[in-house]
């Protein structure tokens, strides 16, 4: 039996399956660059094969025994010692909010592919509990830079502790350049849940 915890509203699990869909579509060779990885619970829970791909960036990360490391404290010390690697996935789990700007300076400077993020916006909002306000910018209009939601999932959920209906989201992006007919049809979805619950824990045996 494994506990899967709930991460502000979408358990563990929903955030690792969602990330496992999107990153089978790239080659195993792409790292996949956590920046502002913190203790990197998310990147820990993934199954062996998606984790060695993992690359962790974060003044507070430290390599563990399931992401053994190297580990960075920015991006720009990750470029420094690897140079800009031909292609990447760029994960955002939960970036800082408000005038908060790495999300998108990591977005500049590494030039992903791929770009899966979670984060919070709830409508009316020009910044959510995550996520910088640029990066909320760049979200909202993500064809500009080149860039397309090719998956998202949602929450919608209230709680009598926070304030009222939140938007949580799960969201795969795909530079437009890369992307045909046949992968829009195999991997375009979108999910909508609404939860009433207050930050559920589900066990799952
Ligand atoms: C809100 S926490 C999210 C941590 C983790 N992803 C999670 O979901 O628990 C934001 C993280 O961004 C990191 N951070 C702040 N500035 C950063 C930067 N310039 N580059 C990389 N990470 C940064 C912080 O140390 C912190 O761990």
């Amino acid at each position: 039996m494994s506990i899967v915890h709930s991460y502000s509203g979408f358990s563990s699990f929903t955030i690792s399956a969602f990330i496992q869909r999107a990153v089978q579509r790239t080659d195993q060779s792409v790292p996949i660059i956590s920046v502002g990885a913190g203790t990197a619970e998310i990147e820990r829970d993934l199954p062996p094969n998606v984790r060695q791909r993992i690359v962790l960036v974060d003044p507070v990360s430290e390599p563990s025994s399931e992401i053994p490391g190297p580990v960075y404290s920015t991006v720009s010390n990750y470029l420094k010692k690897n140079g800009k690697p031909e292609s990447c996935v760029l994960l955002l789990i939960w970036p800082s909010p408000e005038d908060s700007t790495y999300d998108i300076e990591a977005v500049e400077q590494l030039d992903p592919d791929d770009i899966i993020v979670y984060y919070e916006n709830p409508p009316g909002w020009n910044s959510g509990a995550a996520g910088g306000r640029l990066f909320h910018q760049f979200l909202g209009n993500p064809q500009a830079r080149g860039y397309e939601l090719l998956a998202n999932e949602w929450h919608q959920y209230r709680t009598e502790r926070s304030w009222g209906t939140k938007y949580l989201k799960l969201e795969w992006l795909v530079k437009t350049a890369l992307l045909d007919e046949n992968s829009r049809k195999h991997y375009q979805h979108g999910f909508y849940g609404f939860d009433n619950n207050t930050e559920p824990d589900c066990v799952v045996m």
